[in-house]
C-alpha cells in the first residue's frame, strides 16, 4: 500500500461520532421530538437517529461510554450532537450518570401545561393498547384519572409523570441551574421561533431558525418545518386529536396541580402561568 507523505496529505474537515454537548431529557408528549427536528434545520446540529436510551436502561449503559458514541451522528468539529430520550426525564439514575459522562453538558428540558400532557400521555397509550390484543372496551381519560370516591389518582402513570418537581429537584442537585433550559412545549406548537431563538442563544449558535423554516399546515393543525435540503410534517403519531375530557374533570386535575406547579416553579425559578 503507497502512503503520501504526510505534508502532502489534503486536509478535509473531518466528520466524527461525538459525544453530545446536548441532551434532551424529556418530558415525553412535550414536543421533544419536534423540538428535535426544528433544530436541526440548524446547520450546526447533528442529532442521533430514534431514541438512544443509553442513561436510563441498565443494559445499554452497561455497554459503555463508546457504544453510546457509536450511536450518534456523524458530524464535524464547531457543530453540536444532540439526543433525545425523554424517560431520561423520570428516571432517578440518570442525571448523575450524565454529569460523570461531562459535567458541563447542556440539558433542554421541554414541559407542557400538566393537564394536556397528561391527556396526550393517555391518547398515546390508548392509540398504542388499540393495536395489541385486545383486553377489553379502552377506559375513558375520566376513570383512569380519578379514584372511584373522584378524588385525583396521582399514580396514575400519565398523571404522575405531570408533576414536574417529583423529578426536576434531582437534576437540580447534581447540574447548575445555567446548564438547564426549560423549553415551553405549548409555545413551540404555537410560535415556534420565538422559542427556537432562546435556544439558539442557549446554545451558543448564531441565529439561523427563522419564520421561512416554518409554515402551517391547515389539515395538521401544527407548524410544518422546511430549510434548503428538508421539507417536512411530523409523523402522524405527532399531534394526535385528544378526546373531549369532561370540563368538571379538568378543573378538579388543574387544582390537583396547581400546587405541584408552584413547588415546580419555585426550584427553576420561573412562572410558566400554567391555568389553575
Ligand atoms: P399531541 O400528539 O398530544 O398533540 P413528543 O414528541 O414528546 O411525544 O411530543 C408530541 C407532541 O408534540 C404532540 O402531542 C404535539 O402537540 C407536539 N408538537 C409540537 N410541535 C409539533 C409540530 N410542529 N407537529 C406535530 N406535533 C407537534
Amino acid at each position: 500500500e503507497y502512503r503520501f507523505p504526510a505534508h502532502h496529505r489534503l486536509r478535509f474537515p473531518k466528520a466524527s461520532r461525538r459525544l453530545p454537548q446536548a441532551i434532551i431529557i424529556g418530558v415525553r408528549k412535550c414536543g421533544t421530538r419536534a423540538l428535535l427536528e426544528m433544530l436541526f434545520l440548524h446547520p450546526r446540529i447533528q442529532k442521533a437517529a430514534g431514541e438512544v436510551h443509553f442513561f436510563d436502561r441498565d443494559d445499554n449503559y452497561s455497554r459503555g461510554l463508546d457504544w453510546y458514541r457509536r450511536r450518534m451522528p456523524q458530524s464535524f468539529s464547531g457543530q453540536i450532537t444532540i439526543e433525545k430520550s425523554p424517560s431520561y426525564f423520570v428516571t432517578p439514575e440518570v442525571p448523575e450518570r450524565i454529569y460523570a459522562m461531562n459535567s458541563s453538558i447542556k440539558l433542554l428540558l421541554i414541559v407542557r401545561e400538566p393537564v394536556t400532557r397528561a391527556i396526550s400521555d393517555y391518547t398515546q397509550l390508548r392509540a398504542n393498547a388499540a393495536t395489541a390484543p385486545s383486553s377489553g372496551p379502552p377506559k375513558s381519560f375520566e376513570q383512569l384519572a380519578l379514584h372511584a370516591d373522584g378524588s385525583v389518582n396521582a399514580f396514575y402513570r400519565p398523571i404522575a409523570v405531570s408533576v414536574y418537581h417529583w423529578y426536576i429537584h434531582r437534576w437540580l442537585e447534581v447540574f447548575s441551574r445555567q446548564q438547564l433550559l426549560i423549553v415551553n412545549g405549548d409555545r413551540l406548537i404555537e410560535d415556534p421561533v420565538s422559542e427556537l431563538q432562546r435556544i439558539e442563544q442557549f446554545l451558543e449558535l448564531e441565529p439561523k431558525i427563522s419564520r421561512s423554516n416554518f409554515y402551517f399546515n391547515q389539515t395538521k393543525g401544527f407548524y410544518c418545518l422546511r430549510n434548503e435540503t428538508t421539507d417536512k410534517c411530523l409523523r402522524e403519531s405527532k399531534g394526535r386529536k385528544h378526546p373531549r375530557v369532561n370540563p368538571a374533570v379538568i378543573n378538579k386535575l388543574r387544582q390537583f396541580f396547581s400546587e405541584h406547579n408552584q413547588k415546580f416553579y419555585e426550584l427553576i425559578g420561573e412562572d410558566l402561568g400554567w391555568p389553575d
